[in-house]
């Protein structure tokens, strides 16, 4: 099973101080370098945390870029012209912290399949981030999309041992349906060290879409040695004053 890493946060940490640091695109290539099969970068319609020129370079240099993005026209042309590796069509709200609840694409099939057509004249893969309902997915399958991206989000948040087994279940039952489809299938959203696990046994799943645990957990993976690096400036500076 193959890992996307989403490195949103990096942009966002970046925004917080308008400048360039932290690099999303060394991001993607330290992510890269570690292991992982993907990035993943959410372009937003209110840039919030990614940027065009981001995406741009990022697609560029690594040729491994999982754009999310929104199916509205501006972003379209933007993917048109960027030409990412894969594509994951996902609803976006202005208000939401992040995405929340997968994409109806049952109620515009006909929408969807003019768009993907367009992406995948292009050889760019096309996946629809949906709950795990056989409606969404037949949907899917409809609109000429080639990769469905299983919501767990339900599934990450419930507490209740009895409602998460459920819900795990129901991811089960539903990429088995859509791999007899014919889609292929990720998965992703809330995904963690804790309960990655019982997704990751999933059979058949192709890729898993992780973001916000793997990049608050590199803050204290990393804050032990950015701490002892910076205190060998100060001894350096120490020993400097003191040869003076
Ligand atoms: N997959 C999709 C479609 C998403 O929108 C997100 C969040 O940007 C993720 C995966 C990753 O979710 P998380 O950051 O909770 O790991």
């Amino acid at each position: 099973m193959k890992l996307g890493v989403n490195i949103d946060h990096i942009a966002t940490l970046r925004n917080a101080r308008a400048g360039d640091f932290p690099s999303p695109l060394y991001a993607a290539f330290t992510v890269l370098e570690a292991g992982a099969f993907n990035v993943t970068c959410h372009l937003r319609e209110d840039r919030r945390h990614i940027k065009e020129s981001d995406i741009r370079l990022i697609s560029e240099q690594t040729k491994r870029l999982n754009l999310e993005m929104a199916a509205n026209d501006e972003i379209i042309s933007i993917a048109l012209d960027v030409i990412p590796r894969s594509i994951t069509l996902v609803p976006e709200k202005r208000q939401e912290l992040t995405t929340e609840g997968g994409l109806n694409v049952a109620l515009d099939i006909e929408k969807y399949k003019i768009i993907n057509n367009k992406f995948r004249s292009k050889d760019i893969n096309v996946s629809a981030f949906i709950e795990p309902e056989e409606l969404q997915i037949e949907a899917a399958k409809k609109a000429d999309f080639n990769f469905i991206e299983i919501h767990t989000g339900k599934y990450a948040q419930y507490l209740d041992p009895y409602k998460r087994q459920e819900e795990l279940a129901k991811i089960k039952k539903a990429a088995e349906f859509a791999l007899s489809a014919g889609l292929s299938v990720n998965a992703g959203h809330g995904l963690n060290y804790e309960n990655t696990g019982d997704i990751a046994e999933i059979e058949g799943i192709y890729e898993l879409n992780i973001g916000y645990s793997i990049v608050a957990h590199a803050i204290f993976a990393g804050l032990n040695n950015a701490v002892k690096e910076m205190l060998e400036i100060l001894k350096a500076a120490e020993l400097i004053k003191y040869c003076r």
